[in-house]
C-alpha cells in the first residue's frame, strides 16, 4: 500500500485544473457498454481506479475499452454474458449500475449484491424497486441479485427513499427505462449534475428523457440505442475540494473547469465562512482576506449542499473562529473522519447526526488514515494547512476518485510525497 507524507503550512498559490467528474463517467460508461449498439467515445475522463475497476466489469461482461489521451473508446457488448462478478463488484459499489441495462438489453441480470462502506449500510432496495415497477423480476440469494424479463414495460414509480433521491437508483432505472415498451414516469428522481449529465448522454444516444435536471423524468423507451461521442462534465466534488484547499491555507488560487452552478451550494456556504470566490468564464479565484467565521451547514440532495462535500468542510471550518454545526441528513455513517481529524489537532464532537467544530487556532501534523475517499481527501487538505509533518495512509481510497491529486497540489506550493508504506 501506499501512504503520502505531507508537510504543512505552506500557501497554495497558482492555477489547478479541474478532471472530469467520476460520477458522471461511471454510470455514461456502463450505458455505453451495455445499452449502445455501436462504439461511443467519452472525452474528459479522468484516470482514477475506479474507472479503471469499472472497465474490467465491462470487460467481463464482453465490452471492449480502450484508453488513449483521457478518451475512453467503448464498444459495446456483443455476446449474453450477464454476470457481474463479486470479486469486482466488492472493489466499487457503483458497479451496481450494469443490473438495468443489462436487464434492458438481455432480458437478465446476476450481480453480486453490493457491500457497506464506512460511510454507511449502503442499501440497493430503491435500485430493485425500479426495476420491479419495469416488469423484472428480481431475487436476492448466495450474495447475488438476480434480476429476469421477458421485456421490460414503462411504469410510473415514485422512487425517493428515506433519505431523498438516490442517485444511484435514479441512474439504474432511467438507463433500463430507455429500453422498455411504453412510457416511465421517474417522480424523487435525483438531479446532480452527473445525473443531468447522464441523461443528456442517454439522448445523444437517441433516447428520448425530459424533465433532465427536475425531480420527474419522462423517459419514452425506444428500441434501440447508437454510439455516440460525449465530453463528460467536470467534477464538481474535486473542484470543492481544491477551493477548500487554497482556503485553508491562505493561498490564492484559480480552480479552472468549473461553472458555479455546478457548486452554488458549496460557493454560497464558503462565501458564508468569510472565503473570497471571485468567478470568472473558465472558474473561480480563491482568496481568505479574514479570518474565517463559524457557519451552519446540513447536507442535502442537489440542489442542496453535497455529502460528497461535507468531510472538506469540516476540515475547513475547524479553522474557524467560533463553534459551527455540520448536520449529515443523507448517509447514515459519514463522520468516520472526525476522529481522524481530531488527531491533527481539530476540536469536533458528535451528537448523533450532528458534529460541532469548535475553531482551533491551528492544526498540527500526526500520522492519520484514510478511510474513504472523501475522508482521505480532507486529511490531505488538513494536512497541507497542519503544522509539521501529517502522514496518511491507505490513499488507495483517494486514488479512487481524486486524479493524481499529490501532482495537482504540488504544482501549486504544496509539499506531499508518495511513499510506499510497509503495512
Ligand atoms: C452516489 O452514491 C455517489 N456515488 C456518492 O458519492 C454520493 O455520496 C451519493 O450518491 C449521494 O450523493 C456515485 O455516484 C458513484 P444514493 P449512491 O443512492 O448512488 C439511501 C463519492 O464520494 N438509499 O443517492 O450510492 C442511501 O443509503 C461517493 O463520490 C436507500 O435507502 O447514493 C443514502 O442514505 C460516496 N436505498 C441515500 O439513499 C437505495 O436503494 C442516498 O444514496 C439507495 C440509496
Amino acid at each position: 500500500m501506499q501512504k503520502f507524507v505531507i508537510n504543512g503550512g505552506t500557501r497554495l498559490e497558482g492555477k489547478i485544473q479541474v478532471s472530469g467528474s467520476k460520477n458522471a463517467v461511471l454510470p455514461i460508461a456502463v450505458a455505453a457498454a451495455i445499452l449502445g449498439d455501436s462504439v461511443s467515445v467519452l472525452h474528459n475522463v479522468p484516470n482514477l481506479t475506479d474507472v479503471q475497476t469499472l472497465s474490467a466489469v465491462l470487460e467481463g461482461l464482453g465490452a471492449s475499452i480502450t484508453r488513449k489521451n483521457g478518451s475512453l473508446y467503448i464498444e459495446p457488448i456483443n455476446r449474453m454474458e450477464y454476470e457481474a462478478p463479486y470479486d469486482l463488484v466488492r472493489k466499487m459499489r457503483a458497479s451496481i449500475y450494469v443490473l438495468g441495462p443489462l436487464v434492458a438489453k438481455l432480458g437478465r441480470a446476476k450481480v453480486s449484491f453490493p457491500g457497506g462502506c464506512a460511510i454507511g449500510p449502503r442499501p440497493v432496495d430503491l435500485h430493485i424497486k425500479g426495476l420491479e415497477h419495469l416488469g423484472a423480476q428480481v431475487e436476492v440469494k448466495r450474495g447475488y441479485i438476480f434480476a429476469q424479463t421477458e421485456r421490460l414495460v414503462g411504469a410510473k414509480m415514485n422512487l425517493i427513499g428515506q433519505h431523498g433521491p438516490s442517485v444511484g437508483a435514479t441512474a439504474n432505472v432511467m438507463m433500463a427505462a430507455t429500453l422498455a415498451e411504453g412510457t416511465t414516469v421517474i417522480k424523487g428522481a435525483a438531479c446532480e449534475p452527473h445525473i443531468n449529465d447522464l441523461a443528456q448522454f442517454l439522448n445523444a444516444m437517441g433516447a428520448d428523457i425530459e424533465g433532465i435536471g427536475t425531480s420527474t423524468l419522462t423517459i419514452r423507451g425506444v428500441k434501440q440505442l447508437r454510439g455516440t461521442e460525449h465530453s463528460v462534465i467536470s467534477d464538481d466534488i474535486e473542484a470543492g475540494t481544491f477551493i477548500v484547499a487554497a482556503a485553508i491555507t491562505n493561498g490564492d488560487v484559480s480552480v479552472e473547469g468549473i461553472a458555479k452552478q455546478q457548486i452554488s451550494a458549496v460557493s454560497e456556504r464558503l462565501t458564508q465562512a468569510g472565503v473570497q470566490l471571485d468567478w470568472h468564464d473558465t472558474g473561480v479565484r480563491v482568496t481568505t482576506p479574514q479570518q474565517l467565521k463559524s457557519i451552519e451547514v446540513t447536507t442535502a440532495p442537489f440542489p442542496g449542499f453535497p455529502t460528497d462535500m461535507q468531510a472538506q468542510m469540516m476540515g475547513l471550518l475547524s479553522l474557524a473562529s467560533g463553534t459551527s454545526t455540520i448536520t449529515e441528513n443523507v448517509h447514515t455513517d459519514r463522520f468516520i473522519h472526525v476522529a481522524e481529524l481530531n488527531r491533527i489537532g481539530a476540536d469536533i464532537r458528535l451528537e448523533g447526526r450532528k458534529a460541532k467544530v469548535h475553531g482551533v487556532s491551528s492544526l498540527s501534523g500526526a500520522p492519520v488514515m484514510a478511510s474513504d475517499l472523501r475522508a482521505g481527501a480532507v486529511l490531505v487538505v488538513a494536512g497541507m494547512a497542519a503544522a509539521g509533518e501529517t502522514v496518511v495512509s491507505r490513499i488507495y481510497h483517494i486514488d479512487r476518485g481524486y486524479e493524481a491529486i499529490e501532482k495537482k497540489l504540488n504544482s501549486i506550493g504544496a509539499d506531499i510525497q508518495r511513499v510506499n508504506d510497509s503495512e
